[in-house]
This record gives structure tokens, sequence and C-alpha cells, in this order.
């Protein structure tokens, strides 16, 4: 039998991206031969790196390939400080990314947080905190809410004074949130469907006590994990979620919850494993060719301070190729071979300098490129 092509997309984009991307294709090439796979791996300019050489975010050379592969493996796009060259429409957060997850349907970002045994040292919490352990899964709605509801502007209203002494204009910007019923259940599902295969906990997140969309989304929810008996299901208003992540990490599996809060609590989740360095991302969206379609890239971000200097962190991107290998080529032994490999070159010590704690005894500082080498040769 012939093996089937995995056919992935490989946007390296801006910053560290393609000093991490390198690494992780060098790591999926060594899981190609150990794994007997067949990886197509073609890649294509995106972010500020398209904008040089294209003048757009996103070619359209580069959705085409997107279209024609089955998983895309995105490094990073955006570069603060050229923001000022074009205008905000068309900087490579909306154009690129935002735009990806529109146009792929990509509405369920997962985002786990776990904390290695050998990188305890690199959380900010105290000791006690860490003894049972940090192990989240954020998942988040990613195609809908904030981030893309209508009307968005910026005007100008005339203000009155109270005593309608004077009036002047002044500024105003407007955002919408909306999110309709069937938004929530596909995202619930995803959420109740990860806590089933863990710890069967989900805590959904939600503003129900101001917003709307929130209480829609607690009802609907509701309504769903009538479908999951197993599963626990609690509510947290997003407040009192960012301050129990950090105070009892331990209460939480599964946390759902819209664009917006997932954003700010994915990043919460993970500063308590102390870097964004090791931490990866999958954006899932619906079947296309037959598999779950899905966008695969570090939590973190383009990291402009350090990029280019061979110091970046690629174990973020390594493991996001695994959950690609996981979700959108259903090879669990292959995403497990990558996983391990990670897991033995962090015990054995290897460290970039964003995880190398001060003092920890017998340690490897690595660069970007040997983190990856390790990496690659403890594949089994
Ligand atoms: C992320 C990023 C993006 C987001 C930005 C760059 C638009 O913060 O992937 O978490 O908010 O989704
Ligand atoms: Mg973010």
């Amino acid at each position: 039998m012939s093996k089937t092509t995995l056919k992935i997309a490989a946007l390296a984009g801006d910053g560290i991206g393609p000093e991490i991307v390198r690494e992780a294709i060098k790591v999926l090439r060594a899981v190609e031969k150990k794994q007997g796979l067949s990886l197509e791996i073609v890649e294509a300019p995106i972010g500020w790196a398209a904008i040089d050489q294209e003048g757009k975010a996103l070619p359209d050379s580069t959705v085409a390939l997107c279209k024609k592969s089955e998983a895309i493996l995105l490094g990073a796009v955006g570069l603060h400080y050229r923001d000022a060259e074009m205008p905000k429409e068309k900087r490579p957060e909306r154009a690129a990314l935002l735009q990806l997850r529109k146009q792929f349907g990509l509405f369920a970002q997962l985002r786990p947080v776990k904390l290695a045994a050998s990188l305890a040292h690199a959380s900010p919490l105290r000791p006690e905190r860490l003894e049972k352990g940090v192990d989240v899964l954020v998942v988040r709605e990613s195609a809908g809410g904030d981030y893309y509801a209508y009307p968005r502007k910026t005007d100008e209203v005339i203000e009155v004074k109270e005593d309608g002494s004077t009036a002047h204009r002044v500024r105003r910007a407007i955002d919408t949130t909306a999110l309709s019923a069937s938004e929530i259940e596909r995202i619930a599902h995803v959420g109740f469907r990860a806590a089933w295969l863990r710890r069967k906990r989900i805590t959904s997140v939600d503003k129900a006590n101001v917003l709307e969309t929130s209480i829609l989304w607690r009802e609907v929810v509701t309504e769903i994990s009538g479908q999951y008996p197993d599963v626990t299901l609690e509510h947290m208003l997003v407040d009192t979620a960012a301050l129990q992540m950090v105070l009892r990490p331990w209460h939480f599996d599964v946390v759902l919850c819209g664009n917006m809060m997932g954003d700010i609590l994915g990043d919460v989740a993970a500063a308590l494993v102390g870097s964004l360095g090791t931490l990866p991302s999958a954006s899932l969206g619906t079947l296309r060719h037959g598999r779950t379609f899905g966008l695969y890239q570090p939590a973190g971000g383009s990291a402009p301070d350090i990029a280019g200097k061979n110091v970046a962190n690629p174990v973020a991107q390594i493991l996001s190729a695994a959950m690609m290998l996981r979700y959108s080529f259903g090879s669990d032994p292959a995403a497990k071979a990558i996983e391990a490999a990670v897991e033995k070159v962090l015990a054995a010590g290897y460290r970039t300098p964003d995880i190398a704690g001060p003092g920890e005894p017998g340690i490897k500082p690595v660069s970007t490129s040997q983190m990856g080498d390790a990496i690659a040769a403890a594949i089994r």
C-alpha cells in the first residue's frame, strides 16, 4: 500500500518565525523517517516578509498553497516597530492571521499549558502552588465574537457638557461583539469532547453579569452539557477565572472561553509555566480534503527583540508540529514521538536562554538550532 502524503504549508513569517519553523521542519523530517510517514512541506511567505516580497501580508499564492494543503504550520506574524508603514487593516495581525482564521473557518483554538517537571523553576509561582501540577487546556472560540463583529470604527461625536454650556467634538471608537447560538454550540462541543478525553472537568468562562453574549453563552453551554453527563461543568466569571488560575492552577482542566477572554486567559495560563517559548497552539476548523484542517503555531509571537540571534526557543513550534500530526493527520504515535523527544531533551538539561533557570545545576545552554538538533536526534 502506498503511503498517503500529508501536505503542509509552512509559513514562517516574521521575527523569530523563520528560525523556529526551520527547527520544526527538521524535527518533522526526523519523525517522517523514523515513523515511515510521507510529508510534503512547501514554504510560502506571510506577514511583513510577504509585504516586502509581494506587497501584501497574505499573498494570493500563499492562500492558494494553504487551500491545496491539509494543514498550516505557522511561525509568527507582526512586527510592532513597522506598524506605521501600513494602515491597520493591512497589517499582518489582521490581514494575515485573523484573515486565515476566518477564511478557513478555524473556530476552535486549543492552547494546552502543561508544566514540565524539569521546568518547574521557570514558573513564577511558589513551589507549594505547583505541587499538584499545572495541566490546563484553554479552548478558545477564534472565528467570531469581539474580533470580527461589526460595526467597528473610530469617528467623532459632539459631546455636550451636562449643564448644556459647551459642546465640543471628541473622537469615539466603537467595537461590537456578537455570537450566535450555533457558534457557541460548536465550540462548546469541542470543549466538552476535549474534557471527556482528559480529567472530565470544564470551566466555562464568561461575563454573564454584564454582557448579553455571555448570558447566551452560559445558557447554550449549559444546554450542551446535557449531552456530556460524564463531564463536570462549572461557570466562572472571567475576572474570577484569571484570579483563580494564578492562585489555584490545579483546579483547572479545560477552560472554555470566547475569543477575547480566551486570548487573555491563554496568556495567563502560559504565564503559569513561565515562558511562552514552550507552548504550542492549534486552530482547528471543519473537514477539508477529508481531514481536520488546522493552523498550528506557537502561543507566543514574533519576538523581534531576539529575532535572528539563534536564541529563540523552538520548542513551542516543534510541539505545534506535534499537534498538527495528532489533529490534522490523526497520527498520535508521531505526535507522541515528538512530545517524548522534547521531554527527554528538557529533562537532560538542554536550555535556551528563556528557560535557563539561574543556578540550575548541570544544564546545557543551547541555541535555537542546537535545541532543534537535540530534539530531532532524540526522536525514536
Ligand atoms: C494570539 C494573538 C492574536 C490574537 C493577535 C496577534 C491578533 O494574540 O494568537 O493570541 O489575539 O488572536
Ligand atoms: Mg494572544
